[in-house]
């Protein structure tokens, strides 16, 4: 298993080109399921979560082929996919596929929507919290869905299709919203979704499906209004940037120091963590290329932080934003609110040295002058960057194990911060 090796205390400079964003890849992807035509994805990030896809779409009838490269493009640059579900083949998705991604399981919505029928495995996923299903098969029930469990399974039923209704959901969630909204397409009639998730991802599926000839209103509030359509047609689409690498990266320069360029990142998807990065003492401005994050050598000044759904502080960026503040001036209160038993990388972080106690829903840290390199154990995607994060700063040398749930979410993460001067490699073990 590969592992990654970090020499601490350089400076950041350079450009890093932000990738297609994961959490509207995978939306969109599965969107690829509710029509017969070929969907076009451009910008879609090379990472092991997208390969499973890829692979799961498959066994449904997915024909996907990858747009070759065009002269001039870099070797990072996202890559051109046409998905084309011309005949649902399978409406079973496995669990042995499902279990090694959560959002795979959303499949369960364009199968009943454009088959009448589905059988999908229980989610397993990144081991945050329990993270339950309920909400997205309530929605799916009051589009009309019969709904039932047996031996792990879902299966949902709607032989004469779904039909338009009124889902509010009593937590935002994205699974759920994505899941409501791709079924309510190609629902008969009118569907009011309430209390939607407005993450940028949930924007990005949503435009997608318009340029698919779904009826769409409200894109981007928490009223999302859709009439149903007969069929989708297919559409060509970019994957937006990724908020949540852009704003790894940019904790990453706020705490080893520097001067980077986040290229095309996006302001306004990202508006709340930079506040927080600007009162630790980052300098941030936006430009028309994209984000440019520095810090000069005055230190980190500790902010209290809690999380929220969009346009909130995003639980996505915790652990990355806690790593920053093991080196800051003071006390910081860092409160979870969407994930239970979010905080596997405090264990961790102690290991480099972190102060960090924890209390509740909350984990208290107390900055510390110096951490120390150390080896640590990756535990899930955003966990396991904080540690890359933390070990930039550190003293001597860290070596990251387990670091297949980096490459689950962060493309070319060695060469992105190499590029700009971190001691940063990865190195191959067999076995
Ligand atoms: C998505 C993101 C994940 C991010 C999270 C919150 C993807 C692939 N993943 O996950 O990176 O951390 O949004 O921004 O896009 N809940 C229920 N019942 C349900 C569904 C959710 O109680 O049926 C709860 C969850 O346990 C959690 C909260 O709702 O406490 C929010 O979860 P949700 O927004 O659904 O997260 P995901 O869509 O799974």
């Amino acid at each position: 298993m590969d592992s990654i090796r970090i020499i601490g205390g350089n400076p950041l400079y350079g450009t890093i080109p932000i990738s297609g964003a994961k959490n509207a890849a995978l939306p969109l992807m599965i969107a690829s399921l509710l029509t017969p035509e070929t969907l076009t994805l451009q910008n879609l990030p090379r990472l092991a979560d997208v390969s499973l896809l890829v692979r799961i779409l498959g066994n449904h009838g997915v024909d996907y082929t990858i747009a070759g490269k065009k002269p001039g493009d870099s070797s990072i640059a996202g890559q051109t996919v046409h998905l084309k579900a011309r005949n649902i083949v399978d409406t079973l998705a496995p669990y042995d596929l499902v279990s090694k991604m959560r959002a795979s399981f959303w499949v369960l919505a364009p199968l009943v929507a454009r088959m009448g029928e589905a059988k999908v495995s229980l989610p397993g996923g990144c081991a945050i919290g329990t993270r339950p299903v309920d909400l997205l098969l309530m929605a799916l029930e009051k589009l009309g869905a019969e709904i039932s469990i047996e031996a792990g399974y879902v299966i949902a039923k709607a032989r004469g299709g779904l039909r338009g209704a009124e889902i509010t959901f009593p937590k935002v969630t994205v699974g759920g919203t994505h899941v409501a909204l791709m079924a309510a397409t190609l629902a008969r009639g009118h569907t009011l979704i309430q209390n939607a998730a407005r993450e940028p991802e949930v924007t990005d599926l949503a435009q997608c499906l318009v340029k698919m000839g779904a009826k769409i209103h409200g894109i981007g509030t928490s009223t999302l209004e859709i009439e149903g359509v007969a069929s989708l047609n297919g559409a060509v689409h970019s994957v937006l940037p990724d908020r949540i690498e852009a704003g790894t990266y940019a904790c990453a320069v706020a705490m080893a120091g520097g001067d980077v360029m986040l290229e095309g990142a996006q302001v306004d998807a990202l508006r709340s963590a930079l506040d927080v990065l600007e009162q630790t003492g980052a300098v941030v401005t936006p430009t028309n290329e994209g984000i440019r994050i520095a810090r000069n050598g005055a230190g980190i000044s500790a902010v209290d932080v809690t999380t929220q759904p969009f346009p909130g502080f995003p639980t996505d960026l915790q652990a990355q934003f806690m790593a920053l503040m093991t080196k800051a001036k003071g006390q910081s209160r860092i409160t979870e609110t969407i994930f239970e038993n979010r905080f596997m990388h405090v264990q961790e972080l102690a290991r480099l040295g972190a102060q960090i106690k924890l209390d509740g829903d909350a984990a208290i840290v107390d900055g510390v002058r110096r951490l120390q390199g150390a080896p640590v154990m990756a535990t899930d995607l955003r966990a396991s960057v904080s540690l890359v994060i933390a070990a930039l700063a550190a003293e001597g040398e860290t070596s990251v194990s387990r670091v297949y749930h980096l490459d689950r979410g962060f493309e070319h993460l060695e060469a992105k911060l190499a590029g700009c001067g971190a001691n940063v490699t990865r190195v191959s073990q067999a076995g």
